[in-house]
């Protein structure tokens, strides 16, 4: 069995940080792409002359073209333009649905078995729309969003605390959006629900900064968005599917009656194996939650709506 082959489309802070992320942890060899000349070269040879210092092996080459992605196992696509201040993530998606709709056909034809990873905002309707051109089965088209969600929300809990951030866990579900929906019940530190460690004033502070984490970011740095945790958090999902690790994690998944709801991109805990999506992972929900993944869920299929596929 020969190495395994990595395809990031959008060279830009998100996909070059998950090439960082990739090549130090050798999960593959890496193909960067990018429509801007000399950008994915010039820093997937940087990435290529970091191995000897920091000890991995792994090829990096960075094209404008699709002739090196050939064979890809797993495709991350993040061109597009991320969000700027005062934009929402929905106001994306008329920018962002041309770049997916021709980045997506490019990969299909020459990876016809590989496993897709959207990044690409708006989440949640981007990942649909690549599921729609793609023609792929739903387990190998998914999108990345609720790591990084939980990975904020763990980081807060974990600053409340004073703990490790490893001991960690927190549980959100639905949209990629300020509707998100954190279930505190289901967040623990050492398996311990944190509704019995913070006071629930403070829990909804966090989960509010968590559910507004995207933009505190972008307030912060003015020009672009958040990079490092959502890379991270890619990253963390073509790991789990390329060593079939059957991680239990949130992604935005394709659901067909699970939580109610169908023919929708929904953010899910699911299991992350080599054959993608394995399987969606439902839980108890009390009335009040099942009304917040409503709301959420509305949200998303009107933002997949406007896309009039
Ligand atoms: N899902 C999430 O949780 C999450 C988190 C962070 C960012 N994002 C999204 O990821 C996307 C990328 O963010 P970023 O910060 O890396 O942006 P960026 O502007 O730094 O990089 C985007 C790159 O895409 C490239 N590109 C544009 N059109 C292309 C095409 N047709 N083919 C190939 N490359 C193309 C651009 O040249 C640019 O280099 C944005 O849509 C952003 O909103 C999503």
């Amino acid at each position: 069995m020969g190495r395994k082959k990595i395809t990031i489309v959008g060279a830009g802070n998100v996909g070059a940080t998950a090439a960082h992320w990739a090549a130090e942890k050798e999960i593959g060899d890496v193909v960067l792409v990018d429509i801007i000349e000399g950008v994915p070269q010039g820093k997937a040879l940087d990435l290529l002359e970091a191995g000897p210092v920091e000890g991995f092996d792994t090829k990096v080459i960075g094209t404008n073209g699709y002739d090196e992605t050939v064979d890809s196992d797993i495709v991350i696509i993040t061109s597009g333009f991320p969000r700027q201040p005062g934009m929402s993530r929905e106001d994306l998606l008329e920018k962002n649905r041309e770049i997916i709709q021709s980045v997506t056909n490019e990969i299909v034809t020459r990876s016809p078995n590989c496993i897709i990873i959207m990044v690409t905002n708006p989440l949640d309707t981007m990942v649909y729309l690549a599921k729609k051109v793609s023609g792929f089965p739903k387990n190998r088209v998914m999108g990345m969003a609720g790591i990084l969600d939980t990975a904020r929300l763990r980081t807060f809990i974990a600053i409340e605390l004073n703990v490790s951030v490893e001991d960690t866990q927190a549980f959100i579900l639905g949209g990629h959006g300020d509707d998100m929906v954190p279930i505190p019940r289901y967040c623990t530190v050492a398996g311990v629900p944190i509704t019995q460690l913070i006071a629930k004033e403070k829990i909804d502070k966090i989960v509010e900064r968590t559910r507004k984490g995207g933009g505190e970011i972008v307030s912060l740095l003015k020009k672009g968005s958040a990079f490092y945790s959502p890379s991270a958090s890619a990253i963390q999902m073509a790991e789990a599917i390329l060593k079939d690790k059957k991680r239990i994690v949130p992604c935005a998944a394709y659901l067909e009656g699970e939580y109610g709801l169908n023919d929708i991109y929904f953010g899910v805990p699911v299991k992350l194996g080599s054959n993608g999506v394995e399987e969606v992972i439902e839980v108890e929900l009390t009335d009040e939650e099942k009304a917040a993944v409503q709301k959420s869920a509305d949200v998303v299929k009107k933002s997949i709506a406007e896309l009039k596929l």
